[in-house]
This record gives C-alpha cells, structure tokens and sequence, in this order.
C-alpha cells in the first residue's frame, strides 16, 4: 500500500475545521470524557476514516460532527459556517443542505417503508429546487433494492436495511456524508459493493467522505486514516 498514493482529487480547501472539542456524559458516579480535545480538519474531497477500540469515542465523535448532538466546548466549522453556534433550527436546515449520515446502527423507523425512511431527509431541507426523483431511481437501482421500497424494515434482510440506510443518507445530495460502520453488518462482497457505491457517488458529486470503520480493508483505502484512543485523536496515516 502507497500510503502517499490517493485516491481522490482532494484539494487544499478545508470542509471541516475541527478545533479542542470535547464531550462528557454524566455517569451516576463519574464523568465520562467520550471526547477529549479533538482537533482535526479534513479536505473537500477527501476520504477520511476513523478506526478505534471500541468505546474510543468514535461515534460520539460522527454525531458532534454531524451536528446530531452538542459538545461541551470547542469548535466545529463546516465550509466555514460555526455549527456550534447554531440554533436548533439553522441547524436542521444546514443539516438538511450539506450532510448525510449513515448511522452504526442503521436507525430505519420501523412503521414506515423503506421508500419512506429514505426520503425523510427531503422533508427537512431547502434545496426544494431540487426534485429528489432522479437521485432516487439512480440510488435504489445502485444499491439493488428497487423491488423492496414498499416493504418494512423488518422485512427486510440486514444488508437491505444498511442500503435503505445509505439511500437516506445520500437523498439529498450531501457535499459530506458521515458514516458510522456502514459495512459492520455486511459480509466481506456486500460490505465491498457498498463501499464501492459510497466512492462512486463521492466521485460523482465531489463530496467528502468521514467513515467509522474497524475494517482494515477499507480504511486503508482512505486518503487519511485517524485513530481514536480513549477520546483523544491522532493521525496514523497521511
Ligand atoms: N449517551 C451516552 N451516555 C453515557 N455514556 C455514553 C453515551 N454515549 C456514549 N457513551 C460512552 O462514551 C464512550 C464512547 O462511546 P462511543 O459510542 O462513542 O464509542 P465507539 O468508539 O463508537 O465504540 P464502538 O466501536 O463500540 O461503536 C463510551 O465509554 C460510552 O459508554
Ligand atoms: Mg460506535
């Protein structure tokens, strides 16, 4: 592996710009520092992956990043806007435009069909220019589930599920998609199909990429591997 090799255009432009963020949970008896000072950025275009032990801190990390909870200091730019700073409702708008998120445990409601899971990220944005009916027949037809839309996720099979996943977070056409293991349940050829399908559509539409992962395999094909220890970060491969 040439690790000075990469893999996608990425440019000198910083997407995310993440400065001394921390995130503590109150345990009965003691605080639980999940996130200790973390300062990273990462470059539009890049693929970035994040390993760890688990209980690292990892996907802590993904849902401060992603804006789906709220550090207890420190700072998260995303092409230059301070999500910190944000109102609740700024930030399920910015959320909606910019970022998807694919989560570990892949989060489907289960009273809605898989056709309706992926498009709840539609009802939360304001590209409403955008028609999502294109991007969808593209996703549903890429990830083999067309023929299972109208079905509920327990009638679905696991590998199913984490691609009805995946077309949620991709709906919208994130510039950055977050993703939480997204191949953990998947066997060696699905977890390999997926992975392929998240870098093609990175291709695609030059979106950055921010991926859990406890598998080698993939993470070496990142640009750049982070690992976590005990909520502290540092860079292993550049
Ligand atoms: N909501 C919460 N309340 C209390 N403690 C939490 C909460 N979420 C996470 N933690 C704790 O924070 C630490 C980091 O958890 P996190 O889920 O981020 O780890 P992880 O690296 O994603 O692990 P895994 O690889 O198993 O998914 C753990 O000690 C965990 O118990
Ligand atoms: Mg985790």
């Amino acid at each position: 592996m040439d690790y000075n090799q990469s893999n996608t255009e990425r440019s000198d432009r910083v997407i995310l710009d993440v400065r001394d963020l921390v995130k503590q949970f109150d345990q009965s008896d003691e605080v639980i520092t999940a996130v200790n000072r973390v300062t990273m950025k990462v470059y539009e275009g890049e693929f970035v992956a994040i390993v760890g032990a688990s209980g690292s801190g990892k996907s802590t990390l993904l849902h401060l990043l992603a804006g789906l909870d709220r550090p207890n200091a420190g700072s998260i730019y995303i092409r230059g806007r301070d999500i910190v700073a944000m109102s609740a409702d700024e930030l399920g708008a910015f959320r909606g435009d910019f970022i998807g998120m694919v989560f570990q445990s892949h989060n489907l409601i289960p009273q809605f069909t898989a056709l309706e899971n992926i498009l709840i990220p539609t009802m939360m944005r304001n590209k409403s220019e955008l028609s999502y009916e294109e991007n969808l027949r593209k996703l549903v037809s890429s990830l083999g589930i067309a023929d299972r839309l109208h079905h509920l996720p327990s009638e679905l099979s696991g590998g199913q599920q984490q691609r009805v996943a995946i077309a949620r977070a991709l709906i919208n056409l994130p510039h950055i998609v977050f993703a939480d293991e997204p191949t953990g349940n998947l066997d060696r050829t699905n977890a390999d199909e997926v992975l392929e399908l998240l870098l093609e559509t990175k291709r695609l539409l030059g979106q950055t990429l921010i991926m859990v992962t406890h598998d080698m395999t993939i993470a070496n094909r990142a640009d750049r591997i982070f690992t976590m220890d005990d909520g502290r970060i540092t860079l292993t491969k550049r």
